[in-house]
């Protein structure tokens, strides 16, 4: 079976999200389980500074299609490359005029979308199709499997050419975040090489701009996204975006897949980036990261001390605008909080300022860093995921992984990865976290009192700790839908 993986993020060479850290450990894994993977991705300046070796395959097709005009871009081809570290050969779509700039892959350094990002985004829709119509004469994939709006076109594209009686391979994609739609202005779709009667309600006309993220879903053989409940939650209209109509139509070809956890980047056993390395049986090292994380972030050293971490970007999305309201109680109970983020202006001043009210408890770190993320995750008895929404949601399964325990809405992959400690399911044994419903500062903080109160017993604590550190949230067991899935597109590919 090969399967050519489109994305745009890629651990570690580029990441701004949960979605590096997917291609980074679905990909091996379905490798693992005897599928042959390349990925796809823009070449930009993070992945093509770190290429090991490089060959050139062929220029993206232009001219005269079946149905019209290719896409109109600039000069653009493709390139066959090895990373260091990484296993899987990787085609890159090499236009410089798209990629060769610097900082974010989506936005300027202004904060705002780069201005060309349909174009940019087509590019790779393109590239992906054509490496399905046999672009790349040695290697013919028998699925694609596109990952978020940014590679939403290659669907579109492939139906184009099955439509005109070609062979196309099969289409698979997976929504990370149905928030960001890949939305442009109507006057783009000429420029993107589509069938013109596309540009419709029935195609992918959105509210009159175009969208990357309707014409997957419109086009895909089949959708899925990350977690089980996210899935049911999209087809409603509360987290729907305007798309629960067609996810409703579409409902037999989408479920919802559980990510994993990279063993080999998230495994408190063998993580070089802590003070030392620990496990469910032995947890000094996890007593070692707590004190190591308070001096980190200039907090008083109370072993006693509940501390509550935070890893995230700081959008709407993560629901983290409820966090400063709750904290003076939380710091009043004695507890502390480490927070590294990054993201909205107005919410970082808050955190900053908060630590600024209360100096030795509140520690605040505005920026992206990886071994601080670590620090957190490691560190914290309490790691907070108040989202609003969660497709699924990766530093709560990180935080499991690490004895810390996961306080979260109850909310798509949150709500299926985490048993809150009613005392039912203390009892019971089932217990791994902290949930609440209520997206409100009470809501919140009902749950943060609930960790003080099971704080106060230490045998509790450890039994819910210990049982989240034996669960395992892996990509194998995700590989395998995936795997069934493509099986059931393409029965006769090897
Ligand atoms: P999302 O993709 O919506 O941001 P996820 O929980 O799926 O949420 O994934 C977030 C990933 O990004 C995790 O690997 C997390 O550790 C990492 N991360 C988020 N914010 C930061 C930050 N400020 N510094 C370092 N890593 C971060
Ligand atoms: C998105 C979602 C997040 C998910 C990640 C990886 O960024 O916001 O919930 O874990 O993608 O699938």
């Amino acid at each position: 079976m090969k399967v050519l993986y489109v994305c745009t993020e890629l651990f570690p060479f580029l990441k701004t999200g949960g979605l590096a850290d997917v291609s980074a450990g679905l990909a091996p894994a379905l490798q693992a389980l005897g599928c042959e993977v390349r990925l796809l991705l823009p070449a930009f300046p993070a992945i093509s500074d770190q290429v090991i070796s490089t060959r050139p395959i062929a220029p993206l097709p232009e001219g005269q299609m079946p149905w019209g005009q290719a896409p109109d871009l600039p000069p653009a081809s493709l390139t066959l490359i090895t990373l260091p570290g990484f296993e899987l050969p990787v085609y890159l779509v090499q236009a410089p005029a798209l990629y060769d700039r610097p900082g974010n892959p989506y936005v300027g350094s202004d904060g705002q979308d780069w201005a060309d990002n349909a174009v940019r985004f087509a590019a790779l829709g393109w590239a992906g199709a054509a490496l399905g119509r046999g672009l790349d004469p040695d290697w013919l994939p028998d699925v694609i499997h596109c990952h978020d709006w940014h590679a939403g076109l290659t669907p579109a594209y492939v139906r184009a050419f099955a439509e005109a009686n070609q062979d196309t391979p099969a289409t698979v994609f997976t929504i990370h975040n149905l928030a960001y739609q890949g939305l442009f202005p109507a006057a783009e779709f000429a420029r993107l090489g589509l069938p013109k009667a596309w540009l419709d309600v029935n195609g992918i006309e959105f509210f009159g701009r175009v969208s990357f993220m309707k014409a997957a879903l419109r086009y895909a053989d089949r959708i899925t996204t990350v977690s089980p409940t996210y899935a049911r939650e999209i087809m409603a209209p509360a987290q729907g975006h305007g798309l629960d109509g067609l996810l409703r139509e579409r409902a037999n070809a989408l479920s919802g897949v559980l990510n994993g956890v990279d063993d080999q980047v998230w495994n408190p056993a063998n993580d070089a980036l802590l003070p030392a390395r620990f496990d469910a049986d032995k947890l000094q090292g996890k007593t070692l990261a707590k004190s190591a994380l308070q001096a980190k972030f200039s907090l008083e050293p109370r072993p006693a001390a509940l501390v509550f971490g935070v890893v995230s970007r700081l959008t709407p999305q993560k629901g983290l605008h409820l966090l400063p309201q709750v904290l003076a109680e939380l710091v009043q109970r004695g507890g502390q909080l480490a927070l590294l983020g990054q993201g909205d202006l107005a919410l970082e001043q808050a955190f900053v300022d908060a630590a600024v009210r209360h100096p030795g408890q509140v520690g605040v770190r505005i920026g992206y860093d990886e071994p601080t993320a670590h620090a957190v995750i490691a560190g914290a008895d309490v790691i907070l995921v108040p989202s609003e929404f969660e497709p699924c949601g990766l530093t709560q399964l990180y935080a499991l992984r690490y004895g810390t325990l996961p306080l979260v809405r109850r909310i798509g992959g949150l709500a299926d990865t985490v048993v809150d400690c009613t005392l039912e399911n203390l009892d019971e044994g089932s217990a791994t976290g902290f949930v609440f419903d209520d997206m409100s500062p009470a809501g919140l903080l009902g749950a943060v009192r609930r960790a003080f109160a099971l704080f106060r017993r230490p045998d509790d604590w450890s039994a819910v700790q210990q049982r989240g550190m034996r669960l395992r949230f892996d990509w194998h067991t995700a590989a395998l839908h995936y795997l069934a899935m493509y099986q059931s597109l393409r029965p006769s590919a090897k």
